[in-house]
């Protein structure tokens, strides 16, 4: 499979399940991460099934397709590999909510147009747990990096860093 930004999908941490599974678009944010920054208005990249609600509205594709539907309200956005600019763009032009990176892929330009455009930027210092499809555990392949949009989401950030430090902390650089 080809990644037009470069991104190296496998690393020596990836698992054996992973593996055998192959990388797809698909690998959802664990459920105590979307509670501890919620909530959220709309989710507008969603596999057509979910085992739990990311956001009050959600765009399940291929029914839904979140680059072409309207967006309203804040967003959260764990954008697919293979339209990583396109949601990126489209997320920057919107303006409100948290939008998911790879922190292996901070040279991208979808990563560098979200980083101009944000209020907020938070390292995360441990690595997000992405899951299946079920619900269950897939793995922490890379670091992740949040990028807030908006004074709201800038000091939401903030706040997860602080507050759970030990599940969502990292260092965060605002915008002032
Ligand atoms: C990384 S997953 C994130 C899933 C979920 N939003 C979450 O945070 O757990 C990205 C999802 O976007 C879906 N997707 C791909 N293209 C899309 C489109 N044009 N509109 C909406 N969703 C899309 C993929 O099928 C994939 O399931």
């Amino acid at each position: 499979m080809a990644y037009r930004f470069g991104i190296t999908p496998y690393t020596p941490h990836t698992s054996k399940k992973v593996k055998k599974a192959g990388w797809s678009d698909t690998y959802l944010t664990p459920l105590p991460l979307i509670k501890a920054l919620g909530p959220f208005d709309l989710d507008p990249a969603c596999p057509p099934e979910m085992p739990w609600r990311t956001a009050r509205r959600m765009f399940h594709f291929p029914k839904q397709d979140g680059l072409i539907l309207p967006w309203r309200g804040r967003v959260w956005l764990n954008p697919p590999f293979s339209k990583m600019k396109a949601f990126a763009q489209k997320m920057i032009e919107h303006g409100s909510g948290v939008i998911l990176l790879n922190g292996r892929a901070t040279e991208t330009r979808a990563s560098q147009l979200c980083f101009e455009a944000s209020s907020a930027v938070l390292l995360m210092s441990k690595r997000i747990r992405f899951c299946d499809r079920k619900g269950e555990e897939l793995g922490a392949w890379f670091p992740s990096i949040l990028v807030g949009f908006g004074s709201e989401d800038r000091d939401r950030l903030y706040d997860l860093s602080i507050l759970k430090r030990d599940e969502f902390g990292g260092t965060v650089f605002k915008r002032l």
